[in-house]
């Protein structure tokens, strides 16, 4: 259902690879809602993907950027104004990737020139992005941006592996860039902790079709689904949303606040 939340706004999708993306849902509520987006993926995703669809349907342009190159970045920035016309009202980084967990390497036994990487791609890469907009004073005031979470920067999921570490880094730069662009131009920076979600980079965690089965019966109302975070972005995009910053906010139907389910336990007997 569109109610014109983001009607007039106009921002950058990071991370549509495939129709089962969490980016892919909240490109398309954005713009049933009003916006004028641009769509932005690594130059990989381009040949593996299937944004050149999403995009034809949504009538958007796609620049692609390495989100852990500046020059990147400044190219996609700049690019993205051009294209619709003034400065931005919100971003989405929806991007993860750790090559330890897809190397399969344990997590007492990691390399660590692979989790620089798995770092850059998956957390720094947030603050380059904000890092550039900023310079390019490319926000408008009020606007909004969030990144996409997971609950293992507070607790321990073993087979998550370095992107725990991934998350809890991402979460800061979140409350500390937030403080500096609430100051600068009264934007808002947030991340959306979501649960286990059916899509690529979900996937691949060892353990995942399990684990999702788990926080299902874990969360009173059960998984929230990529729609249903589609849904929340748009709320966080959206005007009425203004006082909400440096927060990490659980979109998980529940699951951050239970100790025990009674459910799980009736289905171990
Ligand atoms: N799926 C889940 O269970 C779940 C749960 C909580 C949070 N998240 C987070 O949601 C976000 C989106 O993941 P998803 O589940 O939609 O999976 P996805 O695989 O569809 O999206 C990940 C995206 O990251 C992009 N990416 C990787 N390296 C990049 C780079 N160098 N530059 C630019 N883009 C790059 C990929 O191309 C892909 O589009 C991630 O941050 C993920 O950690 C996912």
């Amino acid at each position: 259902m569109a109610n014109g939340l983001l009607q007039g706004k106009k921002g950058i999708i990071f991370g549509a690879l495939d129709s089962k993306s969490i980016a892919w849902k909240v490109a398309e509520r954005c713009v049933e809602e009003g916006a004028k987006i641009v769509l932005t993926n690594a130059p990989v995703a381009m040949r593996l993907g299937e944004i050149n669809e999403l995009a034809a349907k949504l009538q958007c342009q796609i620049i692609p950027a390495d989100a852990t190159n500046l020059a990147d970045l400044e190219n996609l920035i700049s690019q993205s104004m051009e294209i619709l016309g003034g400065k931005l009202d919100f971003v989405l980084h929806s991007i993860g990737m750790s090559v330890n967990v897809r190397k399969k390497k344990d997590y007492t036994d990691l390399n660590y020139d692979w989790m620089q990487t798995t770092f850059d791609v998956s957390a720094i890469s947030f603050h380059k992005v904000m890092q550039v907009a900023m310079k390019h004073d490319a926000m408008n005031e009020w606007g909004s941006i969030l990144a996409l979470s997971y609950i293992a920067a507070q607790r321990t999921f073993p087979d998550y592996s370095e992107m725990a570490e991934s998350k809890a880094l991402l979460e800061s730069f979140a409350r500390s860039f937030g403080y500096h662009w609430a100051k600068k131009s009264k934007v808002r920076v947030n991340t959306i902790s979501q649960s286990p979600t059916i899509t690529t980079a979900g996937s691949g965690v060892k353990g995942f079709t399990d684990f999702f089965g788990y926080a299902e019966k874990m969360s009173p109302l059960g998984n929230a689904g990529a729609d249903a975070c589609a849904d929340y972005c748009v709320a966080m995009f959206s005007d009425l949303t203004r006082m909400v910053t440096m927060q990490n906010l659980f979109h998980d139907g529940g699951f951050s606040s239970m100790g025990m389910a009674p459910e799980l336990i009736e289905s171990e007997e």
